[in-house]
């Protein structure tokens, strides 16, 4: 399996947020709190909205159009509790951020 360069350690600061596509997958990059980089899907599972037009605070990801809560440790939903963001495999090596897109699709949930 490969990793694909995405961007730079400093790019993605802690409680930031960054959006990038990937090998044609819409991905967002999070600087949780405590100092990990996680990527998970770009896309809102409700509907068609891209996560970076909302919120972050290190902890939780909130969608700007229905206020959906995502935990930004494992992607896993807050509220509701019966959703999640897919979430892409991460490496760091040196300054630079790879992500591995084979294999992971987008999650979405009930309408
Ligand atoms: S589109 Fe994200 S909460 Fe509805």
């Amino acid at each position: 399996m490969s990793f694909t360069k995405v961007c730079s350690v400093g790019d993605i600061w802690e409680g930031e947020m960054e959006p990038f596509t990937v090998n044609g997958h819409e991905i967002l990059l999070v600087g949780v709190e405590g100092g990990d980089i996680k990527a998970f899907q770009g896309i809102c599972p409700h509907q068609d909205i891209a996560l970076s037009e909302g919120k972050f605070d290190g902890k939780k990801l909130i969608c700007r159009a229905h206020l959906w809560q995502f935990d930004a440790s494992n992607g896993k939903g807050i509220n509701p509790d019966d959703c999640a963001l897919a979430e892409y495999p991460v490496k760091v090596e040196g300054d630079d951020v790879y992500v591995q897109t084979a294999g992971v699709e987008a999650l979405f949930a009930h309408s």
